[in-house]
């Protein structure tokens, strides 16, 4: 690779337990700056005159908004260029594709299919490619799920400040996720997170979607110890989690198995009941990446007091600020 190599954002596993946190703590302080009317001045005009191409092969809300979004508050130029926009893989290859646009703007964040064509993306591009979303990962989501856990267990994260800083600096050590459903993409960064991040994550799918092997094993070495369990019972993750966190049983591009689906994610819909049934922790918080369909947790969760899912959208905004800020304005120099 060439000195000038641009860095890449494909997964979570592109950071270090410290770039993480920084880039966490990052988002949660410009969330405080700019929704108290002041845009930080390392921020302002950070990409004035810059563009950065929105390549999505897939529909998208959430990740599509907060990315314009946080360009509009770097001055920069959001261009959104869906599949029926550019020749993605279509009638012309990845390969041409990133060198091309690559050479005319300052980023690429990119929505795919299979996580090969990110990949094939950033080993062509002369500037940075961030994945916002595919198969194997969603490093933006977790960024923003990981600064939803760190608002809403701020005792956790004070005792971290004051004392130690393992498990790469947000002090969430000892907290418990249970993820309940599809061992999927958002999961799949969010364990790599955890690991990072001194969490532990207990993992209840139904037999037949536990998570793939090459995954696992990637997912688990990344920590030294041993923080991730799996189950088929949802009563057993749940038992003692801070939080309950779960994604749709069908994620895109799955449409054709979905009545198989929903028969064999039978029982793991998050309710209160199973919350009880389980043992869940006092006080425990629901999250969801968003969006949301009924069947994998009942409206009685899904809109309680107990539920931060507005918050965890909300706050893709401060991650992909934060995320750009890092990658594109300096350039991969995170820390
Ligand atoms: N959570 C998430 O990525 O949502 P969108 O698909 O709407 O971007
Ligand atoms: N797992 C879902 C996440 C959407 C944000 C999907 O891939 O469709």
């Amino acid at each position: 690779t060439s000195p000038f190599a641009p860095r890449h954002l494909l997964s979570i596993a592109d950071l270090t337990p410290t770039e993480l946190s920084t880039l966490v703590r990052t988002a949660a302080s410009h969330k405080q700056s700019v929704k108290s009317g002041h845009v930080p001045p390392t921020i302002t005009n950070a990409l004035l005159g810059q563009t950065i191409a929105l390549l999505f092969t897939k529909r998208s809300t959430r990740t599509r908004v907060s990315t314009e979004a946080a360009i509009a508050l770097l001055q920069g130029h959001p261009m959104f260029l869906g599949s029926q926009d550019i020749q993605l893989g279509v009638n012309e290859s990845l390969h041409d594709t990133s060198v091309v646009i690559s050479s005319m703007v300052s980023a690429l964040v990119a929505r795919v299919d299979a996580h090969e064509d990110v990949v094939g993306l950033a080993k062509h591009s002369s500037v940075p490619v961030i994945n916002a979303l595919s198969d194997a990962f969603h490093p933006l989501q977790t960024i923003a799920d990981f600064l939803t856990i760190h608002e809403a267990f701020p005792s956790a994260s004070k005792s971290a400040a004051s004392g130690s800083e393992s498990g790469g600096g947000l002090g969430l050590e000892g907290l418990k996720i249970a993820w309940i459903g599809d061992a999927n993409n958002v999961l799949f960064d969010l364990a790599l997170g955890a690991a990072k991040l001194g969490v532990h994550l207990s993992v209840a799918t139904p037999k037949g979607y536990e998570i793939p092997s090459a995954m696992r094993e990637l997912i688990t070495s990344t920590s030294p110890t041993a923080f991730l369990s799996e189950t088929n019972t949802p009563e057993e993750a749940v038992k003692n989690a801070d939080i309950l966190v779960t994604d749709t049983w069908i994620s895109m591009g799955q449409e054709s198995s979905k009545a198989q689906r929903i028969k064999d994610f039978a029982g793991f819909q998050i309710t209160k009941e199973l919350a009880q049934r389980g043992g869940a922790k006092e006080g425990w918080r629901f999250m969801h990446c968003l969006p949301r369909k009924p069947e994998e947790v009942s409206d009685e969760v899904f809109y309680s007091p107990a539920s931060l899912v507005f918050q965890e959208a909300e706050n893709r905004l401060w991650a992909v600020l934060a995320v750009l800020e890092a990658f594109v304005v300096r350039k991969g120099k995170i820390v």
